[in-house]
């Protein structure tokens, strides 16, 4: 039975009127996005402008904690042993529970185990890792340009900019938004079709990998992955109607990879999208806010500009990409995702019953190499795919998404207003 069929015209509706009613934008936030939220009103705690970060205590003794039937996990071993997973202990079947009442069921939600992994996987995943960090970083590049010097975004409206720059880059390797089956458009809490790109992504992706967001936050996340599902699925029909395939390179890739499946299609589509967008836009908000925090932004963009290449994605590597790293490590997204325990077993010494549902703390791994001095995005990657064996959903767009980042960063970097001179912006309001 397909999933969609739980959701009767009246609950969509009734979560429609209940988003709507929703005082305030900051109700409906799950944490990471509140986090940026407050960052960009000058009230998060932890960004300390005088000197450097308050990065909480870790206790290395007691790594895995359980309270109730949730087992928190810490540091980078843990984090990383949970990611690898050696043994086969932790599986996604809640994410797969979730995407049922929402998106609908990608490979994200499978284990390796299972051989619809394999089969949905393989093609998407390489598809996306095909896509060069330098590509991706010239592409978000001249994006960025054209949205300061064309389109007038102030680069020191980093959500605005960041808003339009990934609906453009969506549009060209996705083919959406297109302006009829998805528009552009920033955090907001209208559920109205079509959606919006990013802003409606962010939402979904933390109803799914957050393991507790409050029930209004999964309710909306939910509700609009099923308007993305089902406004997707009609571009998809239309193409194979018309017998034509979108621009967008990466969707045509995925349309190739699962021929004459439209709902498996578009379902993929979404899920790639969701994979890309919230994960990009608020690492990026969170790292310039920490630059701009911690007086680094105007030192950076002096050393990008007085940096002897003319190459400039070797420069933004030479300058750029290790501070980026290192801000990420502090406040990354997603800051935790989750697991359900497959079988009865020790995790450091603690007692695991099947079923136990498994908080990863991402946060923690790389706040602990930050205080060590080591330089390590790949926990907030779900581990590295250049590994073998690596973990089975490790993220195969690293490259593409740290390109993303350094060339958006780079592109308001050349621009002549400064970032920092920005007036503060609330999600919401874009
Ligand atoms: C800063 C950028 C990004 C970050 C921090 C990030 C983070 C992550 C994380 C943590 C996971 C694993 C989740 C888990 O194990 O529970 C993941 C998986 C995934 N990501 Fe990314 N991601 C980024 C960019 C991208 C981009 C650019 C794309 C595609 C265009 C993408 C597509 C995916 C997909 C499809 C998966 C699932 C892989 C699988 O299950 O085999 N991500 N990502």
């Amino acid at each position: 039975m397909p999933s969609d069929s739980k959701w009767s015209e009246e609950k969509i509706i009734d979560a429609q009127r209940m988003v709507e009613n929703a005082r305030d934008i900051g109700d409906l936030l799950p944490p990471s996005l509140a986090h940026a939220a407050d960052a960009f009103r000058g009230s998060a705690p932890a960004l300390d402008a005088a000197g450097p970060l308050n990065l909480p205590d870790l206790d290395q003794q007691r790594d895995v904690v359980r309270s109730a039937d949730v087992i928190r996990v810490t540091g980078k071993e843990r984090v990383m042993e949970v990611f690898e997973d050696a043994a086969q202990h932790y599986s996604v079947s809640g994410y797969a529970e979730r995407m049922e009442d929402s998106l609908g069921l990608i490979y994200l939600g499978l284990d390796g185990s299972d051989k619809r992994y394999g089969e949905q996987a393989w093609k998407s995943n390489a598809a996306i890792s095909a896509v060069a960090a330098e590509e991706a970083f010239r592409l978000a590049f001249d994006k960025t340009r054209n949205a300061i010097d064309q389109q007038g975004i102030a680069p020191g409206d980093a959500e605005k900019l960041s808003v339009r720059v990934l609906a453009a880059l969506c549009t060209h390797w996705f083919g959406l938004p297109d302006g009829v089956h998805m528009m552009e458009g920033g955090f907001g809490l209208d559920t109205a079709h079509p959606p919006k790109c990013p802003g409606d992504f962010a939402f979904l992706s933390h109803s799914i990998t957050e393991l507790s967001p409050d029930a209004k936050r999964a309710w909306s996340g939910m509700v609009k992955g099923h308007l993305l599902r089902l406004s997707v699925r009609q571009f998809v029909t239309g193409h194979h109607r018309d017998g034509t395939t979108p621009d967008g390179t990466l969707t045509r890739a995925l349309f190739k990879a699962f021929p004459g499946q439209a709902d498996l299609l578009a379902r993929t589509i979404v899920g790639v999208m969701m994979g890309m967008l919230p994960t990009v836009q608020l690492n990026l908000l969170a790292v310039l806010e920490i630059w701009k925090r911690t007086n680094r932004y105007d030192a950076l963009a002096a050393a990008f500009a007085a940096h002897p290449s003319e190459d400039l994605y070797k420069k933004a590597c030479a300058v750029l990409e290790e501070p980026l790293m290192q801000a990420m490590q502090m406040r990354p997204t997603p800051g935790s995702v989750w697991r359900t325990a497959a079988a009865d077993h020790l995790l450091n010494g603690e007692k695991v019953s099947k079923g136990d549902r498994i908080h990863v703390s991402i946060e923690s791994a790389t706040q602990e190499d930050l205080r060590k001095g080591v330089t390590d995005v790949t926990p907030i990657f779900g581990g590295s795919r250049g590994r073998e064996p690596h973990p089975t959903h490790a993220c195969p767009g690293y490259r593409m998404g740290m390109g993303i980042l350094l060339g958006i960063i780079a592109g308001a970097m050349t621009s002549p207003a400064p970032v920092t001179s920005a007036a503060p912006v609330a999600p919401g309001t874009a």
